[in-house]
């Protein structure tokens, strides 16, 4: 197994019937030796580098139905709010001061965040924080939108494909949403200069070999500058309450994959991964992760931003999060960059 690592390593690619058995394996070595390899790739391109990224979770109303997501329009349990124009410059003016350089509007696909009202957000943003990435996570809009939001002054978009493979997608998804006009959005964006982040979740159900393979190549075609992948973590008010969560094992595998698939990519060690393992980031970061994405939002709405079960940082304040992260990130063997944090491609 040790083999196909150091393949991997040397040519940045591997056949499916290779990826399937490096996907599958639990061979410790080869765990080990790929770790190692993911750090000497992250390292070579940003050095002991973590950039950080401001979450501003804006909206908990969601248009969608998507069956893993706590936030669905089904669950009627939600406790649902959305940020004031007031509230995100705020958030991102406490960010400003704790060395944050990126702000990432993330939130359910709510109606009430129009065109107009995003791009007033961002330009003020923009204006203010000329030294700053502006990032978008809003989901599926139309080209205009996009393109609207992009001269308003947005930087980058995070788009999750979330399942390259059509019939899981189906499965994860309602009817009326489709994996074609998923990747029609990532492709728009792309041609409009965004810089793009894709991604999908590990250990979703129904989820194979073969889908992950899926994704991987999907990856390849798209050349994002971001990838976000966290473990599938059930959320208890949603169709998917009793199904088994994505492993460690399996997401440390697919983490350290991508960083030998894409050298220079952007790959945050997620909440999610921190919230099924207490070192879980930690773990990340080692096996070629080099950001992370601590919560700004404010703390009264935390709880309500509620993906999935157990998720970790929700009561603490942006300033706690911020100190504990860099604590963290010191102790894993790396250091925290206040800078933008472009992708070196
Ligand atoms: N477990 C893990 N990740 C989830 N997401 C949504 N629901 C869950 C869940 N139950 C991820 C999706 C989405 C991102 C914002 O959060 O991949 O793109
Ligand atoms: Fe949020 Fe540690 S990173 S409390």
């Amino acid at each position: 197994m040790t083999d196909i690592v150091e393949k991997l390593y040397m040519t940045g690619d591997l056949s499916d019937n290779e990826l399937k058995a490096l996907i599958e394996t639990d061979d410790e070595a080869a765990a080990k030796l790929l770790r190692e390899r993911a750090d000497e790739v992250r390292r070579k391109s940003y050095g002991k580098k973590v950039f950080l990224r401001g979450l501003i979770e804006v909206s908990s109303y969601c248009k969608n139905d998507c069956l893993y997501c706590g936030i669905r329009r089904s669950n009627k349990d939600a406790d649902r709010y959305r940020l004031s124009r007031e509230q995100i410059m705020s958030c991102a003016e406490s960010g400003y001061e704790l060395g944050f350089r990126t702000f990432v509007m993330q939130g359910g696909e709510d109606s009430a965040f129009t065109d107009d009202f995003m791009c007033g957000v961002i330009s003020e943003l923009r204006e203010k924080y000329p030294d700053c990435a502006i990032t978008l996570s809003l989901g599926e809009r139309s080209f205009e939108s996009y393109k609207r939001m992009k001269d308003a002054g947005a930087d980058r978009y995070l788009l999750r494909h979330e399942a390259a493979d059509g019939e899981l997608y189906k499965k994860l998804h309602p009817a009326e949403m489709s994996l074609e006009n998923r990747k029609n959005c990532l492709f728009q964006l792309r041609e409009l200069g965004y810089q793009v982040g894709a991604g999908f979740m590990v250990g979703a159900p129904y989820q194979t070999t073969d889908s992950l393979i899926a994704d991987l190549r999907f990856l390849q075609e798209l050349k994002p500058q971001m990838i976000g992948i966290g473990p599938f973590v059930p959320h208890h008010c949603t169709p998917f309450a009793d199904e088994n969560g994505g492993t460690l094992g399996l997401t440390l595998r697919l983490l350290g994959i991508l960083r030998l698939m894409f050298p220079k990519v952007l790959l945050p060690a997620t909440t999610a991964l921190g919230t099924i393992a207490p070192n879980g980031r930690e773990l990340g970061l080692q096996t070629g992760c080099n950001v992370v994405m601590p919560n700004l939002s404010p703390v009264n709405v935390r709880k309500k931003y509620d993906l999935y079960d157990n998720k970790i940082c929700t009561g603490e304040e942006a300033a706690e999060c911020r100190m504990c992260l860099q604590r963290r990130i010191e102790a894993a063997g790396y250091e925290v960059a206040v800078e933008r944090g472009d992708c070196v491609i």
